[in-house]
């Protein structure tokens, strides 16, 4: 196979190097480009554009494969916990007993945030969306911790991802205390990290809160599934902004920003409000399957479809399993799981869905079990983000020691054309 690609471009052709993968990906590498021929690529949204070569996340959309650091997301959810997939996915290889241990003790040490951090959270309303309050508590954590830490410096770079697994743990959860009123609560450490998330948002000064071991399973799982998935949009400007060598917590205020969009993560809120919505309408979920379908009407079924798995999402597939045993397990018994169960029915086999390959995406699955388990909506999308949070620490890593250019895109400007000013009397 060549290993060039052919440009031609009014009559002159231009040569460009191909970059290969380890799972046989092509890239054109145009950085060349405008330089040798003066035009730029343009690909709004990025569809064929590939920004870095990356070690973390291999995914395959038309076959459905996630694998982070070479292992698939199924044995990973199968036989692993969200700590050591997180030190798999930030560190390149999985822990020993002695490195997972040392990790959660090293977390640990992080895991008291400071009280005038609790003077900030107190500055908003309670009606404030969590994720709007974790992205500014985020940033917020860059006045406590302002020296911005050195990649190069391993034991630096160690401490600063063990200084922010713990701190968003407990700044996530507080987004949740302050909209209920209650106070803000303290990490434990003698309990594990997923356990504390429980402990955090529902234990109260009035009595102990014991975690269902069933719920921490599935959040373990859940957190697993989301812990990375290359570079999708939150992702992509965790790397963006760091790329400007803002800081780590910047960076991630960042990133908590982009991943509350309804088209982001914030499609797991999105679809449960819409199973509501339909609920409230008389249940007819065809009636919105036809909304969907409208090229006239905005409404998009939400939880379907994704822009790179073009057969199935593999993290949708655990989760709806994982999904049918929490729910049994519990004994929920809830009717919005039947229009649930209605609507992708209904839309796997319908051809509008079909034809444009939109399939349940993660979204559509992790929001029924996250209801199941007694998560508030509006928190839905702050469970992402703690889910997310290694990949984001892994990419503003990896993009940091691989020295990445900042990122800057080109565009094609569409104004006007040069013109005189025009005095105030004569507009
Ligand atoms: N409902 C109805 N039609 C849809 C939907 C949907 N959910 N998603 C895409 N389409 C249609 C779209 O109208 C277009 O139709 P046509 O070709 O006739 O113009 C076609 O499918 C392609 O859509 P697109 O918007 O060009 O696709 P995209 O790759 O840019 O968008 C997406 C991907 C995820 C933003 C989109 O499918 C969507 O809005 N889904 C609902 C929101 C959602 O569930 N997001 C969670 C994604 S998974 C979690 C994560 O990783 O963030």
């Amino acid at each position: 196979m060549s290993k060039t690609a052919i440009v031609e471009l009014e009559g002159k052709k231009y040569e460009f190097p191909l970059i290969e993968g380890s799972e046989n990906e092509i890239a054109i590498d145009i950085s060349k480009l405008r330089d040798l021929s003066g035009a730029i690529t343009m690909d709004p949204g990025y569809k064929n554009s590939g920004v870095c070569k990356s070690d973390i996340t291999f995914l395959d959309g038309e076959e459905g494969i996630l694998r982070y650091r070479g292992y698939s997301i199924e044995e990973l959810a199968d036989k692993g916990n969200f700590l050591e997939v997180s030190y798999l996915v930030i560190f390149g290889e999985l822990p020993t007993k002695e490195q997972l241990a040392k990790f959660q003790n090293d977390i640990n040490k992080y895991t008291l945030v400071n009280e005038e951090m609790k003077d900030i959270i107190d500055g908003f309303p309670r009606t404030a969306h969590p994720m709007g309050v974790l992205s500014c508590m985020t940033g917020a954590l860059t006045a406590f911790n302002p020296k911005v830490v050195n990649v190069e410096n391993e034991k630096e770079m160690y401490d600063a991802v063990c200084k922010t697994m713990g701190k968003f743990m407990v700044i996530a959860t507080w987004t949740y205390r302050k909209s209920a009123g209650f106070p803000l609560n303290y990490y434990d450490n003698t309990k594990g990290y997923v356990e504390n998330f429980l402990h955090l948002m529902f234990e109260l000064p009035t009595g102990p809160y014991s975690a269902n071991p069933v719920v921490v399973d599935a959040l373990d799982k859940l957190f697993i599934l989301h812990a990375d998935h290359e570079q999708n949009c939150s992702t992509s400007t965790v790397r963006m902004v760091g790329s400007s060598h803002a800081g780590l917590f910047a960076s991630i205020s960042a990133g908590v920003s982009a991943l509350w969009g309804p088209l982001h993560g914030g499609a797991n809120q999105a679809v449960l409000e819409m199973l509501e919505a339909i609920q409230k309408d008389g249940g007819d979920a065809d009636k919105y399957l036809a909304k969907a379908k409208d090229k006239d009407d905005p409404f998009r079924l939400m939880g379907f479809g994704h822009r790179v798995y073009k057969n199935f999402d593999p993290r949708a597939r655990i989760i709806k399993k994982a999904a049918d045993e929490v729910l049994r397990e519990l004994g929920v018994d809830d009717p919005i799981l039947q229009i649930a169960k209605k609507l992708e029915e209904a839309a796997l086999v319908d051809d509008y869905f079909v034809s444009r390959k939109l399939y349940p995406n993660v979204d559509f699955y992790s929001g029924i079990i996250y209801r199941a388990l007694g998560i508030p909506t509006d928190m839905f999308t702050v469970l992402f983000a703690i889910g997310r949070l290694p990949g984001w620490i892994a990419q503003w890593k990896e993009m940091r020691i691989n020295k990445e250019p900042i990122g800057r895109p080109r565009q094609i400007y569409t104004g006007h054309p040069l013109r005189s000013f025009v005095e105030m009397e004569k507009r």
